[in-house]
């Protein structure tokens, strides 16, 4: 049988994600209650890292951990892929010996190759055009500070990059309007933009009146520093101010997946003020992976 992937978040139904964010919640509550709970006993999670990270190393490591199992770190630099080993070899031999493998990587064919030939379960950790965990961690903490996120207002601002794309597939999934905040020539294709929930205002202060949720993210993803030199010349408009954020509802959280760079994408008042939920949204990387992690290991039927 071919195992379950989470390579976006189109991998799952509605309900899938709804049951998902439920039991992030819940495994939160578990884990602050002191409850030990150990459903992966044996369990081994290979992490291939081929950019960096802080969050998402450390959220699927430690959640390996509480949930009785094990996570192993995996650097192309210190394996046979560095080497030239192909995608479909290491997939056939390391998904023989674990029971789920996690990959950040560049290009999303790297992906799905992988998962074809995988016998396991493959965890998209990043990719140039998709970070589905980031939006399971995202729609947990809205969920916790305000309510269903369905019919509300949410705004891209600035690059339209894998973090952009996967709010697109949020929207869809979870049916809330979309409001994306790009500059000329850094928004998403057309295919992106083909839905009535979806809507491009390129324009800031029309895009972010009365939203509910404003987000951004870093100017240069991983892997395009080159183009770093002309990205703040382009996207400054798009940084988000206190003076930008008063257009949005009074009761808007804003949010960035992080690491933010203070003073470019986002002010330091913004990020650090009363609407920002950052360090939530963090933390919840941890409990909504842990969700993840049952719910493709264990397939059982409580989802
Ligand atoms: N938000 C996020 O994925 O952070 P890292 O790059 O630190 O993993
Ligand atoms: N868009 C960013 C997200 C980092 C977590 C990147 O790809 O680098």
């Amino acid at each position: 049988m071919n195992p379950r992937h989470f390579l976006t978040l189109t991998d799952c139904t509605a309900e899938e994600l709804h049951a998902l964010i439920r039991r992030g919640i819940e495994l939160k509550r578990m884990r602050r209650d002191g409850l030990v709970h150990e459903p992966l006993k044996g369990r081994v999670l290979a992490m291939i890292f081929e950019k960096a990270s802080t969050r998402t190393r450390v959220s699927f490591e430690a959640g390996m951990v509480q949930l009785g199992g094990h996570a192993m770190f995996l650097s192309p630099r210190d394996t046979q892929l560095g080497r030239g080993e192909t995608i479909e070899d290491t997939a056939r031999v390391i998904s023989s010996m674990v029971d789920a493998v996690m990959i950040r990587t560049f290009g999303h064919e790297a992906l799905t190759r992988f998962a074809e030939y995988s016998r396991v379960p493959v965890i998209n950790g990043l990719s140039d055009e998709f970070h589905p965990c980031q939006l399971l961690a995202d729609m947990q903490t809205y969920w916790e500070h305000r309510d269903d996120i369905r019919g509300r207002t949410v705004v891209w601002v600035g690059d339209g990059n894998n973090m952009c794309r996967s709010y697109v597939n949020a929207a869809r999934l979870l049916d809330f309007q979309l409001r994306v905040c790009c500059p000329p020539g850094y928004a998403p294709g057309p295919q992106w933009l083909a839905d009535p929930r979806i809507e491009l205002i390129p324009e800031p202060s029309e895009a972010l009146r009365g939203a509910h949720l404003v987000v951004t993210d870093v100017w240069a993803s991983l892997g395009q520093e080159r183009e770093r030199e002309q990205h703040p010349r382009d996207l400054a408009p798009y940084r988000i101010t206190d003076g930008l954020m008063e257009l949005a509802d009074p009761q808007a959280l804003f949010m960035h997946c992080l690491p933010a760079h203070r003073g470019e994408e986002v002010e330091a008042e913004v990020i650090d003020g009363a609407q920002s939920v950052v360090w939530d949204e963090a933390e919840n990387r941890l409990h909504a992976q842990k969700a993840l992690l049952e719910f493709l290991l264990l397939n059982d039927d409580r989802q």
